[in-house]
Parts: C-alpha cells; structure tokens; sequence
C-alpha cells in the first residue's frame, strides 16, 4: 500500500549478531525478535497455523527502560514481507515501522530498530504489512517502558486479548468477504496471551498492577471483572493524574489500560473475566468470557495506590481551541470493490503537512453509523471533547473510540520530528479498505 504522498523510503541493514534474545549492553538494551510460520497451541492439545515471534503468539514482551536506548534486530522468516510498527511509541519517524518510512522487510531479510523510548508506559508492537492477516495470525506483542520509579503494588501482569476467528476444521478461517470487511474481523475464540479462557490466580488481600492490551483485529472489550470494582490507573500514554474506580472500562481495538485489581476478600472465589455486550453497530452483542480469576489463600499485601498518579499539563484550554482540521471518517459505496472505508471522501487519504511546534486541534468526525477507534502514530493527543463534552478525566491517548455520528475533539503536539506519519481507524479491515492518511510533520 504505497501512498501517493512523498515517500521516502529508507533501508539500515545491520549484521552485527553477538547478542543473546535479551541484552543490556552498557546504555542499550537490545532484543532480537524473528517472524516465523508457529503452531500456535490456543488450549491444550488445540494448535492452528498462525504467524509468531520467536516461536510464540504473543511474541516475547519487550521490557524498556524510559530514556535508554532500544535496539530490536528483526529478522522476517515468513514467506512474505513484513515490517513491525511500534505502537504508541513516540519514536523518530523512520523508526515507525510502516510501509511508508521503510521499504517491508523481505523473507530472509534483518532490519534493526533503534529509537529511545521517551515515555513509560504499556504499549505494543505489531506487523504493519497485510495486517489483517498477519495480526489475526498472531503478529503483536506487549512493550513495557518502565520509568526508574515505577509504581510497584504486590504484582503485576501483562494481558493481551485477542480474538480469533476458527473454522470447523480448528484452522483459522480464511479471510475476506463483505461483512468481514464492513463489521471487521470479530472471532469464535477469545484468548489473553494467546490462550483461550485462561484462570488466573490471585491471592486473597492482594491487589496487582495489570497492563492490558486489545489485539483484537476488530472487537471492543467491555473489560468487566464479574462486576467487582477495580481501579484506572493508566491508558495508552501512561498513568493518568488519579485513580477512577469503575466496575467496566471500555477497551476499543488497539487500546490500552492499566489497572489495580483487587483486594478480593474472598479465598476460593472464582470471578469472571468478561467482555460485556457493547453493540458498535457491528460485531458481538452477548455476553462473552476472556478467562477466569481465582482467589487464592490470602497473602500480606504492601501495594497502596497513590491518590496522586501524575500531573497532566493541558496542552489547551478547551475554550481557547480553534480547531485546525477537521477529520472525517466516511463510508462510499464501491462499484469495484462493494464499499470502501475512506477519510476526508478519499481511500489513503493524503492530508496537509504540519509543521513542527504548531498546535494541533482536530476534530475527529466519525460520518457512519459504527463506531471507529481513531489511531494517531507516534504522538499522544489529549481529548479535549466528545461531541461538546469535555472527558471525565485527562489523559495522554493514542487511540479513541469515535462513536457513530460523533466528533472527538482532541489536541496534539508536534515535537521536532519531522517524517511521514499516519492516522487510521484501528479495526484492521477498515484501515485495509483505506480509512486512513498519510501526513508529513515538517520544520
Ligand atoms: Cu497499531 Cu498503524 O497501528
Ligand atoms: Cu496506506
Ligand atoms: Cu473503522
């Protein structure tokens, strides 16, 4: 999917291989990740063909230390092209890992990555290329930007949710059709770290960090805990300024939270992990388990969660926004293709530059009647308002929920790096179908 903005193309081949999967060599941390056809065990004795990093789905969780170096050497085993985008990461544009900053890394071929990540926080990495497929296949991992104070409570966990569409035959069904491509991909079969239905334990009075993850291709997770209350303390660019305690957060396609669950009370208890019935004119309406929480026999706890998290400065107040573009996600009927997703009237949309240290306000104008998860790369925005009302709490976002009919409001910077950059809807179909933009920041 070459854009028909200016494209740069850039290649680094690196060859240097004297490190193990995970060093710390001086100020750089370095992995080493490699794309590989995988069986791919979903529940025991249950295995389909999918796509892994390093022999597994999700690919190994990518441990970063906020302002060290990162360096990440790829190498693509899989009988296609492929890039990895790093998403979330406010990382130089080169570094995006898109078809637009990099020519797809070929079968056979190593690119390494090298940013500094400037932020903690828990984001995620997944392939840019054929994504529809090679996601659903299982090409997406977490990353963790730890800061040097991290807040620490009795422990803490990764979950990725995803879900996967399998046919009779147990294989991952084949792909495309209209209302896959107008819904987007939902699946039969829902998994956290690529198992499906998995029990978690945690012990009695115990209350645990837990970093999640939406991979799904398509699906909102309405995050419920069997109705027990649990506490916000985080989103895609790191800890909010204080705690919300919810019994359900809303997690669209892509999106992150970070929660402090617990304390349980109850020993022996068995809570549901549950995606409640959200009804995104698309998709699923029930009911449905991600997996299982067991409360184990109580242990002392030292976690406290501060009522203080961290201070989030207003970029803008929202009186004093004046909106300098408008962003309008549409829908066209197609006679070649049957419809088309589109962004401003047009497929791959090629919008305005923006220049280095220029305010952003953009109203996000969703035209359909579905819901869409908005996606800006390499930059976090503030929501400034959801059709004319200000968000209950401030917060750094990658990725919002663009309800049908709605306009989101949101405001952003950009800092001083220049490139080729993108926004598109996160429901893996409709980006493929061509509701996204390309944009260059310029100085
Ligand atoms: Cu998760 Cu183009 O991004
Ligand atoms: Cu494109
Ligand atoms: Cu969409």
């Amino acid at each position: 999917m070459r854009n028909h903005c200016s494209v740069k193309a850039t290649t680094t081949m690196a060859a240097d291989d004297q490190f193990d999967q995970v060093a710390e060599a001086g100020d750089v941390i370095r992995y080493r990740l490699e794309a590989s056809e995988v069986a791919w065990e979903i529940a025991p004795g249950r295995t389909v063909r999918g796509y892994g990093f390093n022999g597994q789905v999700p690919g190994p969780v990518i441990e970063a230390k906020q302002g060290v170096p990162l360096e990440i050497e790829f190498t693509n085993r899989l009988p296609e092209p492929t890039v990895i985008h790093w998403h979330g990461l406010r990382l130089p544009a080169a570094m995006d890992g898109t078809e637009v900053v990099q020519r797809p890394v070929q079968p056979g071929e190593t690119f390494t990555y090298r940013f500094t990540p400037p932020d903690a926080g828990t984001f995620w990495y997944h392939s840019h290329a054929n994504e529809t497929e090679q996601m659903e296949k299982g090409l997406y991992g977490a990353l963790i930007v730890r800061a040097a104070d991290e807040l620490t409570l009795d422990a803490e966990r990764i979950l990725v949710f995803d879900d996967l569409r399998v046919d009779k035959t147990g294989q991952i069904a084949k792909f495309g059709g209209l209302m896959e491509r107008h819904n987007g991909r939902e699946g039969n079969v829902r998994l956290i770290n690529g198992t499906s239905e998995p029990e978690l334990t945690i012990a009695a009075g115990h209350i645990e960090r837990w970093r999640i993850v939406n991979a799904s291709s398509a699906r909102y997770v309405r995050l419920s805990l069997g109705g027990q209350p649990f506490q916000i303390i985080g989103t895609d660019g790191g800890l909010i300024e204080a705690p919300v305690t919810v019994t359900e957060v809303l997690l669209p396609a892509a999106d992150r939270v970070e929660l402090a669950v617990g304390p349980f009370e109850n020993e022996g208890a068995i809570l549901t992990i549950e995606d409640l019935p959200y009804y995104r004119m698309a998709g699923k309406k029930g009911v449905e388990r991600f997996g299982t929480i067991r409360v184990t026999p109580r242990k002392p706890s030292t976690a406290r969660v501060p009522a203080r998290l961290r201070e989030i400065v207003p970029l803008v107040a929202r009186e004093d926004a004046r909106v300098t573009r408008t962003v309008t996600l549409g829908f066209k009927l197609s006679l070649r293709r049957g419809l088309d997703f589109v962004v401003n009237g047009e497929r791959h949309h090629c919008d305005q530059p923006v220049k280095v240290g220029e305010l952003q306000v953009w109203d996000v104008v969703n035209a359909t009647r579905m819901d869409h998860p908005f996606h800006l790369h390499g930059f976090f925005f503030q929501v400034l308002e959801i059709n004319g009302q200000p968000p209950a709490w401030r917060s750094l976002e990658d990725v919002i929920n663009v309800p049908p009919q709605a306009t989101v409001r949101i405001a952003w910077y950009p800092d001083d790096r220049p490139g080729s950059w993108m926004y598109h809807c996160h429901i893996l179909e409709h980006h493929a179908s061509g509701m996204m933009a390309h944009f260059d920041v310029v100085r």
